[in-house]
């Protein structure tokens, strides 16, 4: 959903008129939108407005089955397109009529429908399929992380070819509904609100709805058997937060932790601007992975973010995101500093905030305690390379690139460029290189050279961040 688009009622009357305009013959979708990182992630050709999942998950077995429905739009004539996924399809059908499908690659399904899509049609494309989730791998791994009790979907930038059918980069942002049958006694929790839950014949589906703008990576499900916990925070927005049965030793401070996010959340608020979404939380399942997620509205925490206690610090990260990654996504992937150095300044900003050590100590402990000889030095956060997106640099060097540019453009600048930057781009996307240059119009200064240095530069910067040579 990049640009406006017609309520469904609307969308369907559209297509009944649609009749072939153009006379160049339709042509394939590419198999990607051409990221530099992951040329063949997403695709071309259309843009998805809504995504509608109606699933069935049995956690016995790791068996995922249903019918995804997208509301798409063509933006060229379309002879065919492809769908990022990696489980079984039984069948596709573009606008009620069955598609040929065929995969193509280990995430690529190539749909071509029995009548072109004409540039700006509406279609509904409804794709049936089952699979077993951690049984499918992709260049060697899964996203889905099976637990003792089920199972959930979270990783970046690769999350959603094991759950959903997508048009999967963050460029093509969408709606969702969510609704997932397990067995009764079990919780499946995804994004925003839950609209509704009800049982049946041993069944409880549970209706999750999103509806601001969502990026396909930020999309989550986890199955298991979770404790819900519900609230209001004193500005009004609801909170769920979802833990793990089994969380053991880790319950106490995971729940001190993320019960704290919507206080979080409004303290943000007051450097970032109004909270951009309409729902909060977090959630923990029972899983060994190491790292947390900002899926949106609700992000995912590893149990072991708490093995050494409360970590508000982790749900400050998270929900920075909230703000810069999810409301303002990423143009491309290399961009990623956007994303990881913001949330990361915004742990050191909490620190200070907590009394646990103020920004200008923790910029300059991260200058200090890294020798010029370390390869730290060697990762550029402005295009750390796909093997490096998640690399230290771009988190710790990312938060001391912005600790740099308060230095030189002065607090009042910096933070009306970190509130006008999140208006300016709310609910779209944007590159590092518009960053800077919203930077340098907003400050006035020639930039280039502080950002080159502390983004750009495979070597450790001779003046620290806070604009003395050590430190
Ligand atoms: N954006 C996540 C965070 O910083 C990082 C996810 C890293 N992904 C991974 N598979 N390790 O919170
Ligand atoms: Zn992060």
């Amino acid at each position: 959903m990049r640009r406006t688009f017609l309520a469904p009622a609307a969308a369907a009357a559209t297509l009944m008129l649609a009749i072939p305009a153009s006379a160049a013959e339709p042509t394939p979708g590419a198999p990607g939108v051409g990221d530099p990182y992951y040329p063949d992630y997403g695709n071309g050709g259309y843009d998805v407005a809504h995504y509608d999942l109606r699933l069935r998950y049995q956690p016995r077995n790791d068996r995922l089955k249903g019918t995804a429905t997208l509301l798409v739009k063509a933006t060229q004539d379309l002879s065919r397109f492809n769908l990022d996924f990696a489980l079984d399809v039984r069948e596709v059908r573009v606008n009620g009529r069955v598609a040929d499908v065929a995969a193509t690659g280990a995430h690529e399904l190539e749909v071509t429908p029995d009548r072109p899509l004409t540039n700006g049609q509406r279609a509904t494309v409804v794709v049936r399929y089952a699979g077993t989730p951690s049984e499918v791998e992709v260049n060697g791994f899964t996203s889905w992380h099976r637990t003792p009790d089920g199972g959930v979907a979270a990783n970046e930038p690769e999350a959603a070819w094991w759950w959903f059918p997508s048009n999967d980069h963050p460029t093509d942002k969408a709606t969702y509904d969510v609704s997932v049958a397990v067995p009764d006694g079990t919780q499946a929790v995804s994004n925003g609100v839950l609209a509704s839950q009800r049982s049946e014949a041993g069944w409880t589906r549970w209706n999750w709805r999103s509806t601001e703008p969502q990026a396909t990576y930020l999309a989550t499900l986890a199955v298991g058997k979770f404790d819900l916990t519900t609230d209001t925070t004193a500005g009004g927005l609801p909170v769920l937060n979802a833990y793990s049965r089994e969380l053991g030793p880790h319950e106490g401070a995971a729940r001190a932790s993320i019960e704290r996010t919507g206080e979080v959340t409004e303290w943000l608020e007051g450097y970032f601007g109004a909270y951009p979404f309409h729902a909060i939380g977090g959630y923990v399942p029972d899983t060994d992975t190491g790292y947390a997620l900002e899926t949106q509205t609700r992000p995912f925490y590893s149990p072991r973010k708490f093995q050494h206690g409360s970590n508000v610090s982790v749900v400050v990260h998270e929900m920075a995101h909230q703000w810069y990654g999810n409301s303002v996504s990423l143009e491309r992937w290399s961009d990623i500093w956007l994303n990881e150095g913001f949330a990361s300044y915004a742990e050191w900003m909490w620190s200070e905030h907590a009394g646990e050590g103020t920004v200008e100590e923790l910029a300059a402990y991260a200058y200090d305690s890294v020798p010029a000889d370390d390869d730290f030095w060697t990762v550029k956060p402005g295009d750390p390379g796909p093997e490096n997106q998640f690399h230290g640099a771009v988190y710790n060097r990312g938060a001391m690139a912005l600790q740099a540019l308060r230095t030189e453009i002065g607090d009042r600048d910096f933070f009306a460029v970190l509130k006008g930057w999140q208006r300016k781009h709310a609910g779209g996307d944007a590159s590092i290189d518009e960053f800077v240059a919203y930077t340098e119009r907003k400050s006035g200064e020639q930039l280039d050279a502080l950002f080159g240095t502390w983004l750009f530069q495979p070597s450790k910067p001779a003046v620290g961040p806070n604009g003395g040579a050590g430190g």
